[in-house]
């Protein structure tokens, strides 16, 4: 262990299999990523050269500012002018930050990204003359007695992400999949700290929104005759690298199944202050209830405590969202739902608001905004009401409710819409 600790916390690289050297920077000193992520001890930014007999690899590169150690590093062991191939699985800036010197210092190299990550090199390498090799799934670059195929993994967590497999090592440059935000100079999983907390936070944050995608890009790698995950960050994965695959299989199944036996499911969300957006909360239930075919959940989410709703609305078909206007606003829960919400994949459900107000009743249309922002379907119209609202007003939400349970049981008649109501 401490051999592993002195090789990593020098300028050299460090031999990962024959021919295969990790050529990252330790950034300890990190405490928040993209903004929302949160590390205790930083992060790694992982790189790798793979040396074959018919040339040289680099498999991804380093924040910017981190470059200085990049380039020592890939100088201990590789010339520029040995460089054939240049390989990003994936663009954003910490991975992709010493690409434009590199392609200075390298500049007989093939570039190899994703097919779809050619709008983001563009905006990378503005006005620079771009040559590159967009690859897909099937494609490979052959060093010799060395081979990397790629995998197509978009959304994992980019449109641009891809996977790269050494077949001849067993090795998965696996991008931000399998990567974690820990920093242990250790390197090696069976080396450093405990990090389950990290990988477990990290596909919370990042890959959990692209569940679905995950699922996909699991059916390409679980076949793959795996001897170690190499990740973009966090720790190298030697030892029993399938243990990762498998956890991924395991955190994008559902969290909670659906025990509403075949219904759609509508959950009701509210913050009331006098009881007004309450009642009408109860009124839209009945009427989804009333409507049947429909399995109606009704919450008060005053406490503020809303994590535990996330794994709900993710295998909820439709959520209303009830929220009073306070000083021209939703109030704070409900914000704090719908901000959790980025967590999870919520595209496509049916959404809905409403909610009571004194003077200007803003709230509504702001939170019907973020559900279409977040591309739910809004396809009615909520509901407010002035205060304590009326037989009327608790009639339409009934209706409101009503609605929601025939679009999201197929029972919804075709509108004729008279141009005047366009008016
Ligand atoms: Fe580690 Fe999505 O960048």
């Amino acid at each position: 262990m401490a051999q592993a600790a002195a090789a990593a916390i020098t300028d050299l690289g460090v031999a990962i299999a024959p021919s295969v050297h990790w050529i990252g920077a330790l950034d300890p000193g990190l405490r928040s990523f993209d903004i929302i992520l949160k590390t205790a001890n930083g992060t790694t930014y992982n790189s790798y050269v793979v040396r074959g007999s018919a040339g040289v690899a680099v498999i991804d590169t380093v924040k910017e500012n981190f470059s200085a150690t990049f380039f020592r590093r890939l100088e201990s062991v590789a010339r520029y002018d040995e460089i054939r191939a240049i390989v990003l699985n994936h663009l954003e800036p910490d991975h992709s930050g010493a690409l434009p010197e590199l392609l200075k210092r390298a500049p007989q190299a093939q570039l190899y990204i994703s097919s779809r990550a050619q709008p983001m090199l563009k905006g990378l390498l503005h006005g620079e003359q771009l040559n590159y090799m967009p690859v897909t799934t099937g494609d490979a670059v052959d060093l010799g007695d060395r081979t990397l195929h790629f995998l197509q993994t978009p959304y994992l967590h980019w449109p641009d992400t891809q996977c790269t497999f050494l077949e001849e090592e067993g090795i998965l440059f696996s991008g931000d999949v399998f990567g974690c935000h820990f920093c242990d100079a250790r390197l090696f999983n069976d080396a450093v700290g405990d990090f389950r907390f990290s990988f477990e936070y990290y596909y919370a944050h990042i890959m959990r929104p692209f569940r679905a995608h995950v699922l996909e890009a699991l059916e390409q790698i679980e076949p793959l005759p795996l001897k170690l995950i190499a990740p973009a960050h966090g720790p190298v994965l030697r030892d029993a690298p399938e243990r990762y695959v498998v956890r991924y299989r395991e955190l994008s199944a559902s969290k909670l199944k659906n025990e509403a036996a075949g219904e759609k499911t509508l959950v009701v969300f509210y913050v009331s202050a006098y009881g007004s957006t309450r009642a009408m909360a109860e009124a839209l239930a009945a009427g989804a209830e009333e409507a049947g075919g429909v399995r109606v959940s009704l919450y008060d989410i005053e406490g503020g405590e809303v994590s535990p709703f996330v794994d709900l609305i993710e295998e909820a078909d439709a959520l209303a969202i009830g929220s009073p206007t306070i000083n021209g606003d939703a109030v704070k829960p409900v914000w704090d739902l719908l901000s959790s919400l980025t967590a999870v994949n919520v595209r496509g459900k049916i959404g809905a608001a409403f909610g009571s107000y004194g003077w200007t009743g803003e709230a509504m249309q702001m939170v019907e905004d973020r559900l279409r922002g977040l591309k739910l379907r809004v396809p009615v119209r909520g509901v407010r009401a002035r205060l304590i609202p009326t037989v009327e007003e608790l009639a339409n939400c009934r209706v409101l409710g009503e609605q929601l349970a025939l679009h999201l049981t197929g029972r919804v008649e075709n509108r004729i819409i008279d141009m005047a109501e366009l008016a």
